[in-house]
């Protein structure tokens, strides 16, 4: 069943579905340094968490290449509906790619994936329902990377009226943003977060835990 905040985020996706693709210009950067960051090998299983439309979709495929497989999913009905025009047109050009229309909270992974891109997707990441499904279905050691936007440091905290509007309308949580990586974090080992975009987003990375479910 769908929990108020996953109705409120569909809605809000609703509005924003059709412009999304053109607004991500700015943040292209950060996602392919994100990607970087999982160190994907030919033959590896890659997750795409909250894939949006599936703009990472090119790029991860391309590290594990045509004996790997990538797993995504997506709750916003708009989103997932670009997304998998885009699935079936690389699943056309043979590669392998299983894509899901559910929430995080509820998805079935079906597979244990070597490494999973959690790129702009702050209300999973504020979400311990989905981190508890999530984590129970991946192995330690699995590699993780995660971009979003955060507040300013203190020095710069007026300015985070316009970080708080600018997550205004994606992002249920868009409030909690002081430490956004903070209930994924202690799941993970070798955690470090550099911060972008003038200090109004992060990127971060770690290792499963053995003791993280
Ligand atoms: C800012 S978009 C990012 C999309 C994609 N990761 C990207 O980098 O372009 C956030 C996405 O997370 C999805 N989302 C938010 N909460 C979710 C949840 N609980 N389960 C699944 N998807 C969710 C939204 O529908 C939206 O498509």
């Amino acid at each position: 069943m769908p929990t108020a905040d996953n109705l409120r985020s569909i809605e809000l996706y609703r509005r924003t579905a059709a412009g999304y693709d053109a607004s991500t210009g700015p943040t292209w950067p950060i996602r392919m340094r994100c990607i970087e960051r999982l160190t994907l090998r030919p033959g590896e299983t890659v997750l795409d968490v909250g894939c949006g439309t599936g703009l990472s979709f090119e790029a991860l495929l391309q590290g594990v290449g045509r004996s790997g497989r990538l797993i995504a999913f997506e709750q916003s009905p708009e989103m997932h509906a670009q997304a998998r025009q885009r699935a079936d047109a690389l699943r056309a050009d043979g590669w392998s790619v299983e894509l899901h229309c559910t929430s995080a909270e509820e998805v079935q992974l079906g597979a244990a994936p070597d490494a999973a891109l959690w790129h702009y997707v702050h209300d999973i990441t504020r979400s311990p329902a989905a981190l508890d499904n999530l984590f129970a279905q991946v192995r330690p050691g699995m590699r993780l990377a995660v971009a979003g936007m955060k507040f300013f440091p203190w020095w710069l905290a007026p300015l985070n009226l316009l970080a708080w509007l600018k997550n205004r309308p994606y992002n249920v949580h868009a409030h909690e943003l002081h430490e956004p990586w903070s209930l994924l974090a202690p799941r993970l080992e070798r955690f470090e977060w550099e911060a972008t975009q003038w200090g109004m987003g992060y990127l971060g990375s770690g290792v499963v835990k053995a003791a993280s479910r």
